[in-house]
């Protein structure tokens, strides 16, 4: 069982990372869209990676803070103890889809400018949370 706990953590790490492949994803679309456009024939793939990513990158979100959940209710055999840096990787996380959930459906578009940045700057601490944490 303490495997599949282990195994549950390296998930939560490969969903993440899948999770933030956004951001290289739209940095492509934007800065090389034009030349794949006129010099590939990759163009409608891209667009339909956009698309799937724009369409599962929620739900991504929330599978992550359920893998969480279980994770950690395995490693602490049903929650006797606690991880301090368990629990601050895990907040960074949530609060990273949280924000993601405010920005797409209560706030008025276009979003303030400082919204992307938070959106940003969370995972990076939520990286860092997580090496310390996986150490
Ligand atoms: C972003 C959230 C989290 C990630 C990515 C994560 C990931 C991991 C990873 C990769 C490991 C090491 C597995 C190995 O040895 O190969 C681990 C261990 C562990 N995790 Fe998490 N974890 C997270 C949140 C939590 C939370 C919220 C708890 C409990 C409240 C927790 C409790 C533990 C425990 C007890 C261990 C084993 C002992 C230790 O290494 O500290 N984790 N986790
Ligand atoms: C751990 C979870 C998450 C991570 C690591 C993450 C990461 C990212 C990254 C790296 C970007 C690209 C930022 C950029 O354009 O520079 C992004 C964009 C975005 N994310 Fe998330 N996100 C997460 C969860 C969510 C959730 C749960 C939602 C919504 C419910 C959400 C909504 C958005 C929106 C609306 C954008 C901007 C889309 C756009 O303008 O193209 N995110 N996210």
């Amino acid at each position: 069982m303490e495997e599949f706990g282990e195994l549950l953590g390296n998930l939560i790490i490969f969903l993440f990372i899948l999770e933030a492949f956004r951001f290289l994803l739209k940095r492509v679309f934007v800065y090389y869209g034009k030349w794949i456009k006129t010099n590939t024939k990759f163009h409608p793939l891209l667009l339909k990676s956009m698309k799937m990513n724009q369409l599962f990158h929620p739900w991504l979100g929330y599978l992550i803070l359920v893998t969480i959940i279980v994770h950690a209710y395995i490693q602490t055999s049903g929650f006797a103890f606690l991880s301090n840096t368990g629990l601050i990787a895990a907040a960074f996380m949530g609060a990273e889809v949280l924000v993601g959930f405010v920005g797409t459906y209560l706030m008025k578009k276009p979003r303030p400018s400082y919204w992307i940045w938070i959106h940003r700057l969370i995972p990076v601490l939520t990286l860092i949370a997580i090496l310390i944490h996986k150490d």
